[in-house]
């Protein structure tokens, strides 16, 4: 292997007990601990296992957390009435309503209910529209974008004048981690289903970040040489020496990929631990902003 690894493993754990201290000392003040709501309305196994690692990180900081489940069939306006309770909860500082909402609930209409100040995840129309604009900040960057970004800077990727590619444009991930690189000044294409030859393009980039959710997608003979790769998909495929029958890996050929690469993230260990963290920071920032004090 000739790339740097980019431990997100490491870098998200130190990030957590930077937390953990603020926190810590918030309450030794005589400040509230910092409060964050969770939403999950509806079945999906995914995102129960995710809101219930969000839960422990929050516990192991020091973050209370709260927990609210609603069934799948759950009307619009039940779903906005829950939303505006946690508002007007002075004990909640940070609202996460887990997506993907189950067909038939509005999920921008769930989101724009939410308090800009409480929107910890970043996924409010306003918060995302301040990031797709020059010159305007959002209160809050959502959690798998910033965590992209955080391991970018770690890497020493250079993005000033740097062709980047971001593989993917969901809401949750790609488009708002292309915004966040423009704003940092990279070149930035975004490749999805309708791109034509994307290995040409990605063979052109000093940063990729990849995030369509395909296994393997990316080989090691479209990395540029040296480029820094960030790795977001995490996909299970079948191994049948593991004792679970699947291994996780990501959009990335990771060890093709890692001959080629100057930085590279693994899958696990990479992006995933970065979402958690950044989410303990964003409700930690909600509450400094609660307290009137808006210290980043
Ligand atoms: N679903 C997948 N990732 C996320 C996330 O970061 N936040 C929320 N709310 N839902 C998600």
């Amino acid at each position: 292997m000739r790339a740097n690894l980019i431990d997100g493993k490491a870098i998200a754990e130190s990030l957590r007990e930077e937390v953990k201290k603020s926190v810590d000392e918030r309450v030794a003040k005589g400040l509230p601990a910092p409060g964050l709501a969770t939403v999950i309305i509806g079945d999906n196994p995914a995102s129960k296992v995710y809101v219930r690692m969000k839960h422990k990180a929050c516990q192991e900081v020091g973050i209370l957390s709260i927990g609210h489940e609603l069934p799948a069939d759950t009307p619009q306006e039940e779903a906005e009435a829950l939303v505006k309770k946690l508002n007007d909860d002075p004990k909640v500082n940070g609202i996460l309503v887990q997506l993907p909402l189950p067909a038939g609930l509005d999920e921008e209409r769930v989101l724009n209910t939410i308090s800009l100040q409480k929107d910890v995840d970043g996924f409010h129309p306003v918060n995302i529209g301040r990031l797709a604009q020059k010159g305007r900040e959002p209160l809050f960057i959502p959690c798998t974008p910033a965590g992209v970004m955080y391991l970018l800077e770690q890497g020493g990727a250079e993005l000033q004048g740097a062709n980047a590619v971001v593989l993917g444009r969901s809401n949750i991930v790609g488009m708002p981690v292309s915004l966040l690189l423009v704003s940092a000044n990279a070149t930035v294409t975004i490749c999805h289903s309708r791109t034509k030859d994307i290995p040409g393009l990605i063979r052109q980039a000093d940063v990729l970040v990849a995030a369509v959710g395909i296994p393997e997608y990316v080989r090691g003979d479209w990395i540029k040489p040296g480029a820094t790769v960030i790795d977001v998909g995490v996909n299970r495929i079948e191994d049948e020496t593991r004792k679970s029958g699947y291994r996780l890996v990501g959009d990335v050929n990771f060890d093709e990929a890692a001959e080629v690469a100057g930085a590279i993230t693994p899958v696990p260990g990479g992006v995933g631990p970065m979402t958690i963290a950044m989410l303990l920071r964003n409700t930690l920032r909600a509450a400094r902003l609660a307290d009137g004090n808006d210290v980043a």
